[in-house]
């Protein structure tokens, strides 16, 4: 096996600043002082499985830029492989515009660049990486045909597909959804999908299994996950760690890293479900996406475990 985990999604520069309160439509307010580090939903999961001792590749497109660097840099210290970071002439990195409010929650507005470029040619010529990781990790900052040529790949060659449908589409496409094993959804996106917006995490679940993901996962933030397993009866509720929360930007990338690691490592669905809350309860604590992400050395000890 070449790697445990390859995640193929975008990569953005993360430009963040923090406000008291919101503006409206039409209307200025002053933040803090503007804080560039490295984001983007592909990165920031390759990012957190690799800190966490998994053997990581990321095919992902950056652009020749200042920002470029910036993510190959973060990669590089997270312990990422990079032989399938491309670099796209003449393209600027992807850009996220991030705005974080006195909860630590956040709004995002992402500017594609260089992501844009990513096309199924160069998950083709990545077909023996594919072919040869045990898990491939998927979002969708990238264009839809890609991710799809991903699924289609890995699902050809036996490896397991992992899919956060983020940001979530109107519509998911059936074959990725068929191919995702687990399909991890935020309440927003599990509400977008289902159409239940008054709907438990439960029945969320069982929806989007019945829609055709063969697991699905639901990240409940604070409240933690629920993992139902492919031909489960049940789910299996994992409960939160308590945590103080201030930044949750890039906290979902950090779970589903974390579980495509401990998937990877021969997890049931459940356990690396509650592994992966543990490093989101960490990645909420400290400000930004990847400079968040904790090393299994800073991960607190398993609630009811004690040290
Ligand atoms: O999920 C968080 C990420 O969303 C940020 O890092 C930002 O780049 C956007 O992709
Ligand atoms: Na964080």
């Amino acid at each position: 096996r070449m790697y445990d985990v390859l995640v193929v999604g975008s990569a953005n520069a993360d430009l963040t600043v923090r406000v008291d309160r919101r503006p409206g439509a039409g209307e200025t307010v002053l933040g803090t002082d503007l804080v560039e580090s490295a984001g983007g939903k592909g990165a920031n999961q390759a990012a957190a499985a690799a800190r966490l001792g998994a053997r990581t590749a990321l095919l992902a497109k950056v652009g020749d830029d200042a920002f470029g660097e910036l993510l190959l840099e973060g990669q590089r210290e997270a312990g990422t492989e990079l032989r399938h970071v491309l670099v796209e002439t003449g393209a600027r990195t992807g850009t996220a515009m991030i705005v974080v409010g006195p909860d630590g929650d956040n709004s995002i507005v992402v500017s594609p660049g260089a992501n844009a470029h990513l096309l199924p040619e160069d998950v083709e010529a990545a077909r023996e990486a594919i072919a040869a990781s045990a898990v491939v990790s998927l979002q969708l900052e990238i264009p839809p045909a890609t991710v799809r040529a991903a699924a289609e790949t890995a699902r050809d060659a036996g490896t397991r597909v992992v899919v956060n449908p983020s940001p979530a589409p109107d519509r998911l496409d059936p074959e990725l959804l068929a191919a995702a094993d687990p399909l991890v959804v935020n309440e927003h996106e599990a509400r977008h999908l289902t159409q239940l917006v008054d709907g438990t995490p439960e029945a969320w679940a069982r929806s989007l299994r019945d829609q055709g993901a063969r697991s699905v996962v639901v990240t409940l933030g604070a409240e933690g996950a629920l993992a139902l397993e492919a031909g489960a009866g049940e789910a299996v509720a994992v409960p939160g760690v308590k945590a103080e929360a201030v930044d949750t930007t890039g906290a979902g990338d950090a779970f589903t890293g974390a579980l495509a690691a401990r998937l990877a490592a021969g997890a049931s669905l459940p356990e690396a479900a509650r592994f992966a809350v543990r490093v989101g309860a960490v990645a909420v604590t400290r400000p930004g996406a990847q400079p968040s992400y904790p090393t299994l050395a800073e991960l607190p000890p398993e609630p009811g475990q004690f040290t």
